[in-house]
């Protein structure tokens, strides 16, 4: 039977595919605003995947589809790919060609199905299926790392988003049944058994329906505070900063670069923290922690929103054992650590609350810890 991918393929671009693969989105457990910090993150992959499918064509043409623009496509010439070439979001692909120095032409179908602003890094997904199946398909021989690093190379200078390096490295060696301790700093991962529904919990996902854009600036700004804080105080990054040393230095910063530097020189710690309490099978602690982060990504770095802060809010009262806000913020998802059996209740609780609110209603999700990015078979 043919996949339904190469179906779609075969008939937007009248052949069958070369080669198809797949790459996830994430939640971050952990360590939110510290992967360009050279700090530690503790995200897992999450079961919807961006697939691909792709076929070299020898004219040096690149075609682009999508299962979201029903059989059309745009053309492009792979010699004239260069940051600035492309609109919209085939900039994601084209900064994927790019990135991987590709000269061949192409035939390319994407079907997303992480879904876009909900802070579960549909854009990793997307650059992370295509650069992983190119690396297949022209024998390219990059590792995973080598790989992550091209395609956050593809989004910040091809798409013009400052990402760190969190999101296409889970996206790309994500384990399932495992959170990924990385550090952002030489990409280093160490897996982290992530068995919840051993504990009778689960990790509940609610999507807040109010857009991100890291394009706004907003992440930008904090990333460039941090950097600034650094080198006021004299360290290379926040990673190589105790918190002691931070508040000898207070004097020499301005508030908003020193509560930002509170922030990561906080959750940097509080990563590490996290990864011993799971160890002691301490959910409780563990859930304590995900407040703190929270509170501290709403008060010292300013990246939550008031539906953010609600969800949080809603799901603490109803019994979560502690939830946060989840990747670059001002909008997204928001992740509770819950007991299975309060799924209901909770949900029910978040959604009477966002009525109240006359916010529009959130959307709920769950995913076991997943795989990274594969090929289809
Ligand atoms: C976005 C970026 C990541 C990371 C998070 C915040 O998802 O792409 O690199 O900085 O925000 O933790």
């Amino acid at each position: 039977m043919t996949h339904p991918l190469a179906e779609k393929f075969a008939k937007t671009f009248g052949a069958q595919p070369d080669l198809m693969a797949q790459a996830p989105g994430r939640v971050n457990l952990i360590g939110e605003h510290i992967d360009y910090s050279q700090g530690f993150v503790l995200p897992f992959a999450i079961d919807l995947y961006t697939s691909v499918a792709i076929r070299i064509r020898n004219d040096g043409i690149i075609r682009i589809a999508s299962s979201q623009r029903n059989q059309h496509f745009e053309t492009f010439e792979v010699s004239e790919i260069k940051p600035g070439y492309g609109n919209g979001w085939v900039k994601y692909p084209l900064g994927v060609l790019w990135a991987l120095k590709i000269s061949s032409g192409a035939d390319i179908f994407i079907d997303g199905k992480v879904p876009s602003g909900a802070g579960l890094s549909s854009s990793a997904a997307l650059e992370c299926s295509i650069a992983f199946g190119l690396n297949e398909l022209f024998s390219l021989g990059k590792t995973l790392k080598e790989l992550a690093l091209l395609t956050q190379k593809a989004e910040n200078d091809y798409v013009g988003v400052p990402c760190g390096i969190m999101d296409q490295s889970i996206s790309l060696m994500g384990k399932s049944g495992n959170a990924l301790l990385i550090d952002c700093r030489d990409l280093n991962a160490t897996l982290i058994p992530l068995d919840l529904a051993r504990a009778g919990l689960q990790l509940l996902i609610i999507d807040t329906g109010v857009h991100h854009a890291l394009v706004d600036g907003g992440y930008a700004e904090r990333r460039a505070s941090c950097e600034s804080a650094a080198n006021k105080i004299g360290v290379e990054s926040m990673r190589q900063l105790s918190i002691s040393t931070l508040e000898d230095n207070k004097e020499k910063l301005s508030k908003t670069e020193y509560l930002r530097a509170r922030h990561a020189v906080t959750e940097i710690a509080r990563v590490l923290e996290t990864v011993l309490k799971l160890e002691d099978f301490d959910y409780g602690a563990v859930g304590a922690l995900l407040n703190d982060s929270h509170f501290s990504l709403r008060d010292d770095y300013t990246v939550s929103c008031p539906e953010s802060d609600l969800v949080v809010n809603t799901a603490n009262t109803n019994g979560a054992l502690g939830a946060r806000m989840v990747g670059g913020g001002f909008g997204g998802s928001v992740i509770a650590l819950i007991d299975r059996a309060e799924t209901g209740k909770i949900s029910i609780a978040i959604e009477q609350a966002f009525a109240n609110a006359g916010y529009k209603p959130p959307r709920f999700f769950t995913s076991l810890p997943s795989d990274g990015a594969s090929l289809i078979n």
